[in-house]
Protein backbone atom coordinates (compact mmCIF):
# COMPACT_ATOMS: atom_id res chain seq x y z
CA UNK A 1 0.00 0.00 0.00
CA UNK A 2 1.36 2.76 -0.84
CA UNK A 3 2.83 5.46 2.01
CA UNK A 4 2.34 2.34 4.36
CA UNK A 5 6.69 1.54 3.77
CA UNK A 6 8.70 4.51 5.42
CA UNK A 7 10.95 4.19 2.16
CA UNK A 8 8.47 4.66 -0.07
CA UNK A 9 6.76 7.61 2.05
CA UNK A 10 10.55 9.13 2.24
CA UNK A 11 11.24 9.04 -2.11
CA UNK A 12 7.75 10.50 -2.80
CA UNK A 13 8.35 13.42 -0.29
CA UNK A 14 11.43 13.56 -2.52
CA UNK A 15 9.89 13.92 -6.11
CA UNK A 16 6.77 16.49 -4.26
CA UNK A 17 10.00 19.09 -3.55
CA UNK A 18 11.67 17.86 -6.53
CA UNK A 19 8.67 19.10 -8.64
CA UNK A 20 8.53 22.64 -6.64
CA UNK A 21 11.75 24.59 -7.30
CA UNK A 22 9.87 27.30 -5.25
CA UNK A 23 10.30 24.87 -2.03
CA UNK A 24 13.71 24.01 -2.76
CA UNK A 25 15.59 26.10 -0.51
CA UNK A 26 13.12 25.22 2.18
CA UNK A 27 13.90 21.65 1.33
CA UNK A 28 17.56 22.08 2.25
CA UNK A 29 16.85 23.97 5.67
CA UNK A 30 14.64 21.09 6.32
CA UNK A 31 17.22 18.33 6.17
CA UNK A 32 19.68 20.33 7.57
CA UNK A 33 17.76 20.37 10.61
CA UNK A 34 16.69 16.86 10.56
CA UNK A 35 17.52 15.37 13.64
CA UNK A 36 17.74 10.85 13.87
CA UNK A 37 15.71 9.98 16.54
CA UNK A 38 16.52 8.02 19.06
CA UNK A 39 15.84 7.04 22.79
CA UNK A 40 18.69 9.30 24.15
CA UNK A 41 17.17 11.88 21.87
CA UNK A 42 13.57 11.35 22.82
CA UNK A 43 14.59 11.78 26.57
CA UNK A 44 15.99 14.78 25.70
CA UNK A 45 13.33 16.39 24.55
CA UNK A 46 10.85 15.23 27.28
CA UNK A 47 13.39 16.79 30.13
CA UNK A 48 12.97 20.52 27.62
CA UNK A 49 9.51 20.22 27.38
CA UNK A 50 9.14 19.76 31.26
CA UNK A 51 11.59 22.48 32.34
CA UNK A 52 9.94 24.70 29.32
CA UNK A 53 6.01 23.69 31.03
CA UNK A 54 7.42 24.13 34.74
CA UNK A 55 8.60 27.69 33.48
CA UNK A 56 5.60 28.40 31.93
CA UNK A 57 3.54 27.76 35.10
CA UNK A 58 5.85 29.80 36.79
CA UNK A 59 5.30 33.12 35.09
CA UNK A 60 1.60 32.51 34.04
CA UNK A 61 -0.60 35.27 34.42
CA UNK A 62 -4.37 34.42 34.58
CA UNK A 63 -5.79 35.34 30.82
CA UNK A 64 -8.28 38.08 32.91
CA UNK A 65 -5.57 39.79 34.13
CA UNK A 66 -3.86 39.96 31.00
CA UNK A 67 -6.08 41.37 29.27
CA UNK A 68 -7.35 43.51 31.73
CA UNK A 69 -3.36 44.82 31.89
CA UNK A 70 -3.96 45.98 27.76
CA UNK A 71 -7.19 47.90 28.62
CA UNK A 72 -9.53 44.61 27.28
CA UNK A 73 -12.56 43.93 29.33
CA UNK A 74 -11.98 40.30 30.81
CA UNK A 75 -15.46 39.65 30.73
CA UNK A 76 -16.28 38.99 27.20
CA UNK A 77 -18.59 36.58 25.43
CA UNK A 78 -16.53 33.89 22.89
CA UNK A 79 -16.20 34.15 19.46
CA UNK A 80 -19.04 31.21 19.31
CA UNK A 81 -21.02 33.83 21.37
CA UNK A 82 -20.78 36.64 19.15
CA UNK A 83 -21.07 35.11 15.67
CA UNK A 84 -23.22 31.61 16.05
CA UNK A 85 -23.47 31.78 12.71
CA UNK A 86 -20.15 32.24 11.88
CA UNK A 87 -18.73 29.76 14.37
CA UNK A 88 -21.09 26.81 12.91
CA UNK A 89 -19.75 27.15 9.84
CA UNK A 90 -16.22 27.31 10.84
CA UNK A 91 -17.30 24.06 13.00
CA UNK A 92 -18.84 21.87 9.81
CA UNK A 93 -15.91 22.79 7.14
CA UNK A 94 -13.36 21.19 9.12
CA UNK A 95 -15.44 17.86 10.59
CA UNK A 96 -15.62 17.11 6.28
CA UNK A 97 -11.79 18.14 6.50
CA UNK A 98 -10.40 14.13 6.12
CA UNK A 99 -7.43 15.13 7.29
CA UNK A 100 -5.94 16.51 10.49
CA UNK A 101 -4.18 19.26 10.32
CA UNK A 102 -2.66 21.69 12.87
CA UNK A 103 -4.95 22.44 16.12
CA UNK A 104 -6.53 26.16 17.04
CA UNK A 105 -4.63 28.58 18.73
CA UNK A 106 -6.13 30.57 21.08
CA UNK A 107 -9.07 31.83 19.30
CA UNK A 108 -11.00 34.14 21.47
CA UNK A 109 -7.83 35.64 22.47
CA UNK A 110 -7.14 36.93 18.68
CA UNK A 111 -10.27 38.41 18.63
CA UNK A 112 -10.72 40.09 21.65
CA UNK A 113 -6.34 41.52 20.75
CA UNK A 114 -7.82 42.42 17.27
CA UNK A 115 -10.41 44.28 18.48
CA UNK A 116 -9.26 46.28 20.98
CA UNK A 117 -5.85 47.09 20.56
CA UNK A 118 -6.95 48.15 18.08
CA UNK A 119 -5.24 46.10 15.24
CA UNK A 120 -5.56 47.03 11.40
CA UNK A 121 -2.31 45.53 9.46
CA UNK A 122 -2.32 41.91 10.90
CA UNK A 123 -0.03 38.99 9.95
CA UNK A 124 0.32 35.22 11.26
CA UNK A 125 2.49 32.09 10.12
CA UNK A 126 0.74 29.16 10.35
CA UNK A 127 -2.99 28.77 8.91
CA UNK A 128 -4.04 25.23 8.73
CA UNK A 129 -7.80 24.77 8.81
CA UNK A 130 -7.53 28.48 9.95
CA UNK A 131 -9.25 29.01 13.13
CA UNK A 132 -6.56 31.97 14.35
CA UNK A 133 -7.56 33.54 10.54
CA UNK A 134 -11.44 33.32 11.26
CA UNK A 135 -11.08 34.94 14.52
CA UNK A 136 -8.73 37.72 13.65
CA UNK A 137 -11.04 38.15 10.08
CA UNK A 138 -14.20 38.62 12.51
CA UNK A 139 -12.44 41.72 14.20
CA UNK A 140 -11.21 43.32 11.07
CA UNK A 141 -14.94 42.64 9.59
CA UNK A 142 -16.54 44.00 12.40
CA UNK A 143 -14.74 46.98 12.85
CA UNK A 144 -14.67 47.26 8.71
CA UNK A 145 -11.30 47.91 8.08
CA UNK A 146 -7.74 46.58 8.27
CA UNK A 147 -6.17 43.09 6.63
CA UNK A 148 -4.67 39.90 7.58
CA UNK A 149 -1.59 38.36 5.65
CA UNK A 150 -1.67 35.07 6.63
CA UNK A 151 1.22 32.62 5.80
CA UNK A 152 1.22 28.55 5.33
CA UNK A 153 3.63 26.65 3.54
CA UNK A 154 1.76 23.87 0.93
CA UNK A 155 1.68 20.42 2.30
CA UNK A 156 3.59 17.90 1.25
CA UNK A 157 2.26 15.15 -1.42
CA UNK A 158 -1.31 15.00 0.61
CA UNK A 159 -4.60 16.71 -1.23
CA UNK A 160 -4.69 18.89 2.36
CA UNK A 161 -4.18 22.23 0.43
CA UNK A 162 -7.55 23.22 -0.67
CA UNK A 163 -8.36 22.31 3.51
CA UNK A 164 -5.73 25.09 4.42
CA UNK A 165 -8.46 28.13 5.57
CA UNK A 166 -11.33 26.41 5.28
CA UNK A 167 -12.81 27.35 8.59
CA UNK A 168 -13.18 31.18 7.00
CA UNK A 169 -16.67 31.82 5.01
CA UNK A 170 -16.10 33.16 2.10
CA UNK A 171 -17.85 36.80 2.68
CA UNK A 172 -14.62 36.98 5.12
CA UNK A 173 -11.90 36.76 3.03
CA UNK A 174 -11.83 40.21 1.07
CA UNK A 175 -9.34 41.77 3.66
CA UNK A 176 -7.57 38.45 3.69
CA UNK A 177 -4.31 37.52 1.58
CA UNK A 178 -3.25 34.24 2.44
CA UNK A 179 0.55 33.54 0.66
CA UNK A 180 1.25 29.35 0.18
CA UNK A 181 5.15 29.68 0.64
CA UNK A 182 7.41 29.27 3.90
CA UNK A 183 8.02 31.41 6.18
CA UNK A 184 11.49 32.12 5.69
CA UNK A 185 10.87 32.85 2.04
CA UNK A 186 7.59 34.75 2.45
CA UNK A 187 7.48 36.43 5.63
CA UNK A 188 10.65 38.87 5.33
CA UNK A 189 9.76 40.17 1.62
CA UNK A 190 5.83 40.88 2.97
CA UNK A 191 6.82 42.60 5.73
CA UNK A 192 9.33 44.44 4.10
CA UNK A 193 5.91 45.83 1.71
CA UNK A 194 3.99 46.49 4.62
CA UNK A 195 6.60 48.41 6.34
CA UNK A 196 4.64 48.81 10.00
CA UNK A 197 2.22 46.57 11.75
CA UNK A 198 0.20 46.14 14.42
CA UNK A 199 -0.20 42.72 15.72
CA UNK A 200 2.00 39.53 14.65
CA UNK A 201 0.42 36.03 15.60
CA UNK A 202 3.02 32.90 15.52
CA UNK A 203 2.01 29.99 15.07
CA UNK A 204 3.62 27.40 12.31
CA UNK A 205 7.50 25.96 12.58
CA UNK A 206 7.57 25.03 16.43
CA UNK A 207 11.06 24.67 16.16
CA UNK A 208 13.65 27.19 18.28
CA UNK A 209 15.10 28.29 15.47
CA UNK A 210 11.79 28.85 13.54
CA UNK A 211 10.53 30.49 16.32
CA UNK A 212 13.10 32.87 16.78
CA UNK A 213 13.19 33.98 13.36
CA UNK A 214 9.87 34.60 12.95
CA UNK A 215 9.97 36.60 16.60
CA UNK A 216 13.14 38.76 15.10
CA UNK A 217 11.37 39.55 11.61
CA UNK A 218 8.30 40.48 13.44
CA UNK A 219 9.12 42.66 16.14
CA UNK A 220 11.46 44.81 13.52
CA UNK A 221 8.43 46.02 12.39
CA UNK A 222 6.10 45.95 14.69
CA UNK A 223 4.30 49.43 16.00
CA UNK A 224 5.08 50.70 19.21
CA UNK A 225 2.46 50.02 21.27
CA UNK A 226 1.79 46.66 18.44
CA UNK A 227 1.44 42.99 19.90
CA UNK A 228 3.36 39.85 19.23
CA UNK A 229 1.31 36.90 20.36
CA UNK A 230 2.76 33.86 19.85
CA UNK A 231 1.04 30.19 20.24
CA UNK A 232 2.44 26.66 21.51
CA UNK A 233 5.25 28.72 23.81
CA UNK A 234 5.94 25.70 25.56
CA UNK A 235 7.80 23.63 22.83
CA UNK A 236 11.26 24.98 23.62
CA UNK A 237 12.23 28.16 25.48
CA UNK A 238 12.54 30.54 22.42
CA UNK A 239 9.36 32.66 23.66
CA UNK A 240 11.49 33.02 27.25
CA UNK A 241 14.72 33.64 25.23
CA UNK A 242 13.42 36.41 22.90
CA UNK A 243 11.51 38.16 26.18
CA UNK A 244 14.94 38.35 27.60
CA UNK A 245 16.67 39.40 24.51
CA UNK A 246 14.30 42.66 23.62
CA UNK A 247 14.41 43.62 27.55
CA UNK A 248 10.35 42.67 28.53
CA UNK A 249 8.66 40.66 30.58
CA UNK A 250 6.60 37.97 28.96
CA UNK A 251 3.24 37.12 29.55
CA UNK A 252 2.37 34.26 29.81
CA UNK A 253 -1.41 32.97 29.52
CA UNK A 254 -2.88 29.33 29.47
CA UNK A 255 -4.75 28.42 25.95
CA UNK A 256 -8.71 28.68 26.56
CA UNK A 257 -9.42 26.22 23.74
CA UNK A 258 -6.33 23.57 24.49
CA UNK A 259 -6.00 22.80 28.41
CA UNK A 260 -2.36 22.76 29.18
CA UNK A 261 -0.91 24.79 26.39
CA UNK A 262 0.09 27.92 26.51
CA UNK A 263 0.01 31.80 24.70
CA UNK A 264 3.19 34.06 25.05
CA UNK A 265 2.20 38.17 24.96
CA UNK A 266 4.63 40.58 24.20
CA UNK A 267 3.89 44.39 23.64
CA UNK A 268 5.79 46.82 22.07
CA UNK A 269 7.02 49.60 24.50
CA UNK A 270 5.24 52.93 23.36
C1 LIG B 1 -0.72 24.61 14.35
S1 LIG B 1 -1.04 24.83 12.67
C2 LIG B 1 -1.77 26.43 12.61
C3 LIG B 1 -3.13 26.49 13.26
C4 LIG B 1 -3.88 27.79 13.01
N1 LIG B 1 -3.17 28.95 13.50
C5 LIG B 1 -5.26 27.75 13.63
O1 LIG B 1 -5.54 28.47 14.62
O2 LIG B 1 -6.10 26.99 13.10
C6 LIG B 1 0.56 25.07 12.01
C7 LIG B 1 0.63 25.38 10.52
O3 LIG B 1 1.93 25.93 10.27
C8 LIG B 1 2.37 25.52 8.99
N2 LIG B 1 3.85 25.57 8.95
C9 LIG B 1 4.74 24.79 9.63
N3 LIG B 1 6.00 25.14 9.34
C10 LIG B 1 5.92 26.18 8.47
C11 LIG B 1 6.89 26.98 7.82
N4 LIG B 1 8.21 26.80 7.99
N5 LIG B 1 6.46 27.96 6.99
C12 LIG B 1 5.13 28.19 6.82
N6 LIG B 1 4.16 27.45 7.40
C13 LIG B 1 4.56 26.45 8.22
C14 LIG B 1 1.80 24.12 8.81
O4 LIG B 1 1.64 23.88 7.44
C15 LIG B 1 0.48 24.19 9.60
O5 LIG B 1 -0.60 24.40 8.72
Amino acid sequence: MTGSNPWTSKVETLSWYARRPQLYREFIRRVAGFRVSSTRQAERDERLRREVRSWCEGVLVDASKALGALGIDPNIPTVAELFPNEWGYAERSVAACPFKMGGPADVDLLFHLTRSLPAETVVETGVANGWSSLAILLALNERGNGRLVSIDMPYAKNPHDQWVGCAVPAYARTRWELIRLPDRDALPRKLEELGTIDMFHYDSDKSYRGRRFGYEQAWAHLRPNGLLVSDDIEDNFAFRDFAESVGLPPVVVKKSVKAGNFAGLLRRPP
